[in-house]
């Protein structure tokens, strides 16, 4: 054999040269790069349940294409809608900072893109890493228009983990049997409960348990004893999951595309809106496992899809046996929580924390307090076919007892920025306006909100924190809230009424997880806080979609700062017009 280091020698300025070539090949690449993305918004058949349905896509793939991207990079997306409705794209949890014209949500940033029309979303990403998604953010078009995010770091940084061998995302979502505008549609004429989905899926796939759907179930290959990362969003219109998979554990190590301390679990829980990254290493047997999420169902009385979605993970070495026996051993199924165990899900949500010590205000400038939940309408006909709620009435929604009404002439961005008056005011209430027991018995009186399209102002830089607490009104529940434009800590949680003499003792401030999304614990609260450093238009809303249209959402008006790089920048010459 011959000793390559004798040989080596002759060639060394030759390695040197390679050695520099190669330097700045990866300087090159280390540079933030731009990703240019045609999404083509457009109606597509496909077969789901037995029976092929028209619905909305990007590009006619269900779900939508997955954008990869490294932090720092930036993305320039021509959306072209050639679809029957309106439209808009949110790219959930991405920060936009000074760029809310990029965020996406219909008449709060832009006005939608209406069909025909094209708008491109260009914007960075900046100190961000992990998974993000986007979706539709008009009607409930999200149903079926979304796809996962994925920010990669920077080149050369690595992950606080060892490299996985693979990754996959796992998009969960929800499936109806009919349009789902119309099921929306059906809800808003009605003002009852929207029907159920008729599955759950896996990247748009219900899996082995539903009819007619084994031959596309989504398959996770794997090789005994790799270890691979998941990349696990909740894309569902109106549903907390719990996700486990057979006999394996998993190992959280990030939320909201913000990496939490290592832990590991036999389950998750995930609300809509958010996502969690595990590490899963095949050290079972090699076979088939099943991957399955099933409801976290938290509001009473309600009507609820009760399915199980499935996914495979698919041992090699099992595979291969399967194939030469020509036969397939049925998967295990993992046990699953019982669809109310709010134990169970609690259990495991206070076990997420960021890594380490972080930075984080002490000093309040804007001490919120929000109720939210829901509400009904009474009505004055009597068996109205409008007024299918619960005794004649109609759901509605509310913050603070104001249920948010969507502009529908301009956004308010465009109006805030333009200045035209009448769209807004700036008047949403920091506390209730009537203070009562809201996880005990309501009076009647206390479950109708007033109406409007009311903002809450921040000075740019100033500290917020905001308690949410849910109440008890028609049923308690747990509401995955959403900001905009923002990350938050979460500082704490409890059950029953917040407590503000006793339980801010009780806060983690030293190592709380950062999230975009958080559910109220039902029949309880969460405490959030964060920097008002982004100025612009922000909305706040409960990701159920069901609950989004009956006005659960507020939004913050955050106002430039002094500085130079302090301020909202010029909206773009093809920002849509309304
Ligand atoms: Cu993921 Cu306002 O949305």
């Amino acid at each position: 054999m011959e000793a390559s280091s004798f040989t080596l020698k002759p060639w060394s300025p030759c390695i040197f040269l390679c050695l520099l070539a190669f330097q700045t090949l990866l300087a090159s690449f280390a540079a933030a790069e731009t990703h240019y993305h045609e999404f083509v918004v457009e109606a597509k058949p496909v077969k789901r349940l037995c029976r092929t349905h028209t619905i909305i896509t990007v590009n006619g793939q269900f779900p939508g294409p997955n954008l990869e991207v490294r932090n720092g990079d930036s993305l320039a997306i021509k959306v072209t809608n050639r679809a029957k409705y309106n439209i808009t794209i949110h790219w959930h949890g991405v920060r936009q900072l000074r760029n809310p014209w990029a965020d996406g949500p219909e008449y709060i940033t832009q006005c939608p893109i209406q069909p025909g029309a094209t708008y491109t979303y260009r914007f960075t990403i900046q100190d961000q890493e992990g998974t993000l998604w986007w979706h539709a953010h008009s009607q409930w078009l999200r149903a079926t228009v979304y796809g996962a995010l994925i920010i990669y770091p920077r080149l050369g940084s690595p992950y606080p983990f060892s490299m996985p061998k693979k990754e996959f995302p796992l998009l969960l979502g929800e499936w109806w049997d009919r349009n789902p505008l119309d099921v929306q549609r059906l809800a808003q004429f009605t003002g009852g409960a929207p029907n159920a989905s008729d599955a759950y899926t896996i990247n748009g796939q219900p899996g082995d348990l539903y009819r007619c759907s084994k031959q596309e179930t989504v398959r996770i290959p794997v090789e005994s004893g790799e270890t691979i990362l998941l990349r696990i969003i909740n894309s569902a219109l109106n549903q907390e999951l719990f996700f486990a998979i057979a006999n394996h554990r998993l190992t959280v190590v990030s939320a909201d595309a913000a990496y939490t301390k290592p832990f590991t679990t036999r389950l998750i829980m995930i609300g809509p809106g958010q996502t969690t990254d595990v590490l899963l290493t095949a050290d079972q047997p090699p076979a088939h496992y099943y991957a399955a999420a099933r409801v976290y169902q938290t509001a009473q009385n309600a009507p609820f899809d009760n399915t199980t979605t499935t996914a495979i993970l698919e041992y090699k070495s099992a595979a291969a046996c399967d194939s030469k026996k020509g036969k397939f051993s049925a998967p295990v199924l993992p046990s699953l929580p019982a669809f109310n165990d709010t134990a169970t899900a609690t259990a495991y949500n206070v076990q997420i924390k960021s890594p380490s010590r972080v930075q984080i205000p002490t000093q309040i400038d804007n001490n919120l307090f929000f109720i939210v939940g829901l509400g009904l309408i009474n009505c004055t006909v009597p068996n109205s076919p409008r007024c299918q709620g619960p005794n004649n009435t109609r759901f509605t929604a509310s913050m603070n007892n104001v249920s948010f009404v969507f502009p529908r002439t301009t956004s308010l961005m465009q109006a805030y920025y333009n200045g035209i008056p009448g769209v807004f005011t700036t008047d949403f209430p920091p506390v209730p306006p009537v203070q009562f027991d809201y996880t005990g018995n309501v009076s009647r009186g206390l479950w109708t909100p007033s109406r409007g399209t009311k903002l809450y102002k921040l000075k740019y830089g100033s500290s917020v924190q905001i308690v949410l607490q849910d109440t008890s009104i028609v049923t308690t529940e747990d509401h995955p809230m959403h900001l905009h434009g923002y990350h938050f800590y979460v500082v704490g949680s409890g059950f029953g009424n917040f407590n503000p003499r006793t339980d801010p003792a009780k806060f983690n401030l030293i190592d709380p997880p950062q999230r975009n999304t958080i559910g109220t614990n039902p029949g309880g609260w969460v405490a959030i806080r964060f920097v008002a450093d982004n100025p612009g238009v922000w909305l706040m809303h409960c990701h159920l979609d069901a609950h989004l249209i009956l006005g659960f959402a507020m939004a913050f008006l955050v106002e430039n700062g002094n500085g130079p790089l302090q301020s909202v920048i010029p909206p773009p010459a093809d920002l849509p017009r309304c």
